[in-house]
């Protein structure tokens, strides 16, 4: 009996899909097919594949050709499969000529003709694109648009910001003109602007990716998500951490048990700046800027009902409004957490998840890291992790926002929940609730 594979993301299942997958049968007798896994498909620059795993799965089980189907999850999967399966011929599409030979030690490789004028990315984007624009003042804004080039459902629209020096490239007058062009916003205006401007954009109908924290009070907070809801719209905080491949499978462990139960979790991250004191208003302070990533990994691991906290804080302002450093120290039933952020104080930006049988390490800067280690009391048993990166995390989250919009389903990477638990502390530390001044 002679045996086939071939392999494919299968996409929105269209006709050349099929023609391939008959031709590959008629091939042999029992033609194997491997359907990449989500993760894999990321790594290879394909981020905006729109069906599940699960989907395209039973759309080619539906064809009726496949003797079996199998999942691609790695590289150099292909000659595991091989041998594994005992596999006579490998074949795919010529789009792919020249790229699988190195298998010819392996078993007979075949490419076969691309049937020509369709393809899962034509299809995705024919599926119409959603424009978005850009609110800002800082370099971020000219990162996030950049990052849309690589996410098929987007389209930049431009930019309204007050930044002469930003180098965007159609830019709106004023917020409103902005509004009447595009179909969705990110937001990364100071954030005692999100809320007049999250709630102008909703009331228009617009999805809102708005840079963490959406508001600076939980009353601001329901109100934005209840008018979220009235029209229909899309409603994202945006923490691009929230999204690297690292970073969700870290806490897939950590919650799995790999390091027994959780006991504390530490997390800080800052930023070195020269602050200059007229420019404070404009600036944003360490608990803005970094206390929703800090926060993240808290609530996420450890839940949103802790008992007790305490804010220390270091003012560098007369006003007393502008925070160069804060740690936060956290009280639950059966844990602790501690976080500390600074924009005038430097310290190493690491997270550390420590359990009852060992700890995760995740090395400065762990808010942008492709890399963690789970360490262990015998260090021979310690294991190192590696994950791809792409555009620091925003790629992927700019992917879910489209999804979102596409599905009217808020993605579960940051669950509301913890949004609120973010603005919450965020509250807390403008109403001095919880909370000590450093002289
Ligand atoms: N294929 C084909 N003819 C097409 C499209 C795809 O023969 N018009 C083949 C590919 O060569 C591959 C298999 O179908 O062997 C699965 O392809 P996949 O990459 O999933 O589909 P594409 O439509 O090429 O997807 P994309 O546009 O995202 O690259």
């Amino acid at each position: 009996m002679k045996r086939v594979i071939t392999y494919g993301t299968f996409d929105l299942l269209h006709y050349g899909h099929i023609r391939l997958l008959k031709r590959a049968k008629e091939l042999g007798d029992y033609l194997i097919v491997g359907v990449t896994a989500d993760d894999f498909d990321k790594n290879r620059g394909k981020i905006n594949v729109h069906q599940s795993l699960m989907e395209r799965i039973e759309a080619v089980k539906s064809t009726g050709v496949a003797d079996e189907i199998i999942i691609e999850e790695y590289e150099g999967q292909k000659i595991d499969d091989i041998r594994r399966y005992g596999i006579d011929i490998f074949t795919v599409g010529s789009d792919w000529e020249g790229k699988f030979d190195y298998l010819r030690e392996y078993c007979e490789v075949k490419y076969l003709e691309r049937t020509e004028g369709v393809s899962s990315s034509d299809i995705r984007t024919e599926n119409r694109k959603i424009k978005i624009g850009f609110i800002g003042e800082s370099e971020v804004v000219v990162k996030y648009a950049r990052e849309c080039e690589y996410v098929n459902g987007l389209e930049v629209a431009g930019t309204y910001t007050q930044n002469e020096k930003l180098e965007v490239n159609n830019r709106f007058l004023s917020f409103d003109d902005l509004l009447d062009n595009v179909e969705a916003i990110y937001l990364v205006s100071e954030p005692s602007k999100h809320y007049e401007q999250i709630s102008k954009a909703l009331f228009k109908g617009k999805h809102v990716l708005c840079e963490a924290p959406i508001a600076l009070s939980v009353d601001e907070f329901n109100k934005l998500y209840q008018l979220a809801e009235e029209n229909n719209c899309v409603l994202m905080d945006s923490i691009k951490t929230a999204y690297s491949t690292a970073f969700s499978r870290l806490l897939l462990l950590a919650k799995s048990g790999k390091i027994g139960k959780v006991i504390s979790v530490d997390a800080t991250a800052t930023s070195l700046r020269d602050i200059e004191i007229e420019d404070i208003g404009q600036t944003w302070n360490s608990i803005n800027a970094w206390g929703p990533t800090v926060l993240l990994p808290v609530f996420q691991l450890l839940g949103v009902n802790y008992n007790r906290k305490l804010i220390m804080s270091k003012m560098i302002d007369e006003e007393k409004s502008f925070d160069g450093f804060t740690k936060i120290d956290f009280v639950y039933d059966d844990a602790v957490a501690g976080v500390k952020v600074g924009k005038s104080v430097k310290s190493e930006g690491e997270l550390i998840i420590s359990g009852t049988n060992g700890y995760i390490y995740v090395p400065a800067p762990w808010w942008k890291t492709d890399y963690f280690e789970i360490r262990y009391e015998n260090p021979t048993d310690n294991k190192r992790y590696f994950y791809q990166l792409d555009g620091e995390g925003i790629r992927y989250e700019l992917v879910a926002f489209a999804k979102a919009i596409e599905t009217r389903k808020s993605s579960d990477y940051i669950r509301i929940k913890d949004s609120k638990a973010i603005c919450q502390v965020i509250e807390d530390y403008y109403n001095r609730k919880d909370f000590v001044e450093l002289k």
